[in-house]
């Protein structure tokens, strides 16, 4: 059993963990991720104490802020533990958080159990429509890149080492990452979420190359 207070202590812990973020992985993301991963959870039949702790958990000092693979698994773990939750449940939690990121499009992701497929779906579906379209921009406004070149072309990965180097435009991430998500989806209710909000950013795309080209007059 996990008391009322760990889940408060946890909460605390992940709002000062992101605090200050502009990269779209602040607390609201959190709780976005939270919402939908226990929807999806209750649906397919998922543990939600360990759904609910990994989609809270699962992007403190994840590599982007951190630069290390096993800094946020290692937090989460020793977290989790210093609270009190047992052994099994910290561990469960912590590998679900080492297997969520997407490595690159030729790069396979993770098997994972229900629980962590319900958590990376919840966090797959935030980086798609309107708010994942929002979310790219500020991520690549920070990340110093362009909004669109039409000079550069997209890069799909074939490892993660050459994934977390790569430079690109904004526009370039919706091929190179956003529009594939879709197809990685487990979950019945995450692929219609991610089908539906795919499409979003598909028209959104097809008006941003209208005005780009003043075709929109
Ligand atoms: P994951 O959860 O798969 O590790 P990240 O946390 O790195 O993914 O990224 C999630 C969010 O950050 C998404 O909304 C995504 O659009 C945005 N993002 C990551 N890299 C870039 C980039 N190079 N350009 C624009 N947005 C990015
Ligand atoms: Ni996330």
């Amino acid at each position: 059993m996990i008391s009322p207070e760990v889940i408060s202590a946890c909460e605390e812990f992940v709002r000062q963990e992101l605090a200050g973020d502009y990269t779209g992985h602040d607390y609201f993301h959190i709780q976005r991720v939270r919402k939908v991963a226990a929807k999806l959870a209750a649906e397919e039949g998922a543990d939600p104490l360990v759904v609910d702790l990994a989609a809270l958990l699962h992007d403190v000092r994840d590599y982007k802020f951190s630069g290390s693979e096993e800094a946020g698994p290692l937090a989460a773990r020793e977290f989790l533990l210093s609270q009190g939750v047992d052994l099994q449940t910290s561990e469960s939690v912590a590998d679900i958080i080492s297997k969520v990121s997407f490595k690159g499009a030729q790069v396979d992701d993770y098997p994972l159990a229900i629980e962590g497929q319900c958590v990376r779906d919840a966090d797959r579906v935030d980086a798609l429509g309107a708010i994942g379209i929002a979310r790219a921009f500020a991520f690549g406004g920070h990340n110093q890149q362009p909004l669109h070149d039409p000079s550069l072309e997209p890069v799909f990965h074939e490892s993660s080492e050459a994934y977390r180097q790569k430079v690109c435009s904004t526009v370039n991430h919706f091929y190179e990452k956003l529009l594939l998500l879709e197809e990685r989806i487990e979950t019945r209710s995450g692929r219609s979420l991610a089908k539906r909000r795919t499409q979003l950013m598909r028209d959104y795309l097809s008006a941003f190359y209208r005005e780009w080209n003043g075709e929109d007059f």
